[in-house]
């Protein structure tokens, strides 16, 4: 049989058709705008996700045999608000994890309701992309938006909902809501009563791999496809990402390099770290992880490349760069504000230590340096909680750089796993719709016959001990830059 699964990222839907033995046949990506209304604001048209979609359903089945396709499923972007009024349109554009806006929704959140509830209800506390100070927002600056509400639902639930009818999501997506009791997998009514919304406007949860419905004969019959396909609810893009690169059951980890930078640490246990600085969310493999999470990671690199140097040829300016931990410039990763662990939507970027010997190449350089030494300030919270992690998957788009994945293995101390495939959150999805047409009995099986290492890169002793001087410096340039943001 065929499994599509399909990653709904920021800047594109990619999908992709996996058989039952894993093997991906087909890979389509279509892309949609991103809109930025304000500083710090970051909105997207639902409408644009679910044609999209449709349109790359079409092109990735245009030549298999149809009557083989089982099912269907997703990784989506994590967190965005989405609002139906009571004829299914969306109120307003969906407002992204990676939006600013919710300041003083999220202080309220964390200092009048108190980050001990928060954590108590939720394992978690407010960050800015979360989902509930969002709908705070709608509700004080939208009134008349608010009360049009009639379902919310996270990005990949919309399409889950235009495609079968079902108003679902799944536990991994709606922990980042900071809606729901992770622990105990439930919506929490102390938190929808915080936000003025009852359990009817929610949907109905669900393990990530299970079926949540079928077509719609309308749906089935544009793409040709059979009404017996099934939709599985998904999971968010990385416990999806998780999924597809083999991060399952206990300690493992994966470092996603998208738009958004993530460490994931998967567990069979249920655990908070004191301070909420790593979130605590359920898996996709019916567990939980820990994750840290950056706002600006790959997109750091594209800002660079494509704005700043006006080129798109990232191998070309990364091929010069030979002073591996010796560089004198410092980049701060915080284009767009930074979640994890500073909690700050006002934080901004910036270049320090530069001279006049300073070259195109260093600049280049401290970029992916400041970056992998962002996802370190989070791997730093996970081993004061006495986590030990000795190696990392890796996926997403800055992961097909040899030099990152070097700077990586050098900066965390730690053995990079290269794998076959790095389609993270498209893989994940088609895996999770493997499982829920029951070719494999759970998501560990599957993850364990399909996900294969191909490649280690190993931390050299020497660039260990450089880079672990550099980030001692890193660490120290936020805290004292901070009044200025
Ligand atoms: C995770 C997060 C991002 C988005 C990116 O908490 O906000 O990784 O899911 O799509």
């Amino acid at each position: 049989m065929l499994y599509i699964g399909v990653d709904l990222g920021t800047s594109a839907v990619k999908l992709l058709l996996m058989d039952g033995e894993g093997q991906i046949k087909k890979i389509v990506s279509k892309e949609y705008p991103l809109f930025f209304p304000h500083p710090g604001w970051s909105e997207q048209k639902p409408e644009d996700w679910f044609e999209k979609s449709m349109e790359g359903i079409k092109e990735l089945t245009a030549t298999c045999n149809k009557q083989e396709v089982a099912g269907i499923s997703f990784g989506g972007q994590m967190h965005g608000l989405v609002a139906l009024d009571q004829d299914d349109n969306v109120i307003r554009p969906a407002i992204l994890w990676n939006d600013g806006r919710t300041g003083e929704e999220t202080d309220y959140l964390n200092q009048v309701i108190g980050k001990d509830k928060l954590s108590e209800y939720t394992a978690n506390i407010a960050f800015a992309g979360f989902t509930a100070p969002k709908i705070l927002w709608m509700k004080k600056h939208e009134p008349e938006n608010f009360d049009k509400i009639c379902k919310i639902m996270l990005p990949k639930d919309y399409l889950a909902y235009k495609l079968s009818g079902s108003f679902c999501t799944d536990v991994s997506d709606a922990s980042g809501m900071l809606l729901m009791d992770v622990k105990n997998r439930c919506w929490s009514k102390e938190m929808m009563d915080i936000c003025g919304i009852t359990e009817e406007q929610l949907p109905k949860l669900y393990e990530s791999y299970e079926v949540v419905g079928t077509l719609k004969p309308e749906v089935a019959e544009e793409l040709g496809l059979s009404e017996t396909v099934k939709v599985i609810a998904g999971a968010g893009d990385n416990a999806a990402a998780a999924v597809g690169t083999g991060t399952v059951g206990d300690g493992m980890c994966n470092i996603s390099l998208g738009t958004s930078g993530t460490i994931f640490i998967s567990s069979k246990k249920f655990g908070v770290d004191e301070n909420n600085a790593l979130h605590s969310f359920a898996h996709a493999d019916g567990n939980y992880h820990l994750m840290g999470c950056m706002l600006s990671a790959a997109s750091c690199n594209k800002w660079w490349n494509e704005e700043i140097l006006k080129t798109k040829d990232f191998v070309a300016e990364q091929a010069g760069i030979t002073k591996l931990g010796e560089n004198n410039v410092f980049y701060l990763p915080y284009l767009m504000g930074e979640r994890s662990p500073h909690n700050n939507p006002d934080a901004r970027a910036m270049f320090i230590g530069m001279s006049m010997d300073t070259t195109r190449e260093d600049m280049t350089q401290a970029v992916l340096e400041g970056v992998t030494f962002g996802l370190r300030d989070s791997l730093e919270v996970a081993r004061s909680l006495g986590i030990q992690i000795e190696r990392t998957k890796i996926c997403g788009g800055g992961a097909k750089s040899p030099l990152w994945k070097r700077i990586i293995a050098n900066v965390m101390n730690m053995k990079v796993d290269v794998i076959e495939s790095e389609e993270g959150p498209a893989l994940g999805g088609a895996m999770l719709a493997a499982v829920g047409c029951g070719e494999y009995p759970d998501v560990e099986t599957i993850a364990k016959k399909i996900v294969k290492v191909v490649d280690t890169v190993e931390p050299e002793p020497e660039l260990v001990a450089k880079y672990e001087e550099r980030y001692q410096k890193f660490r120290k340039i936020y805290p004292t830059v901070k009044g200025l943001f």
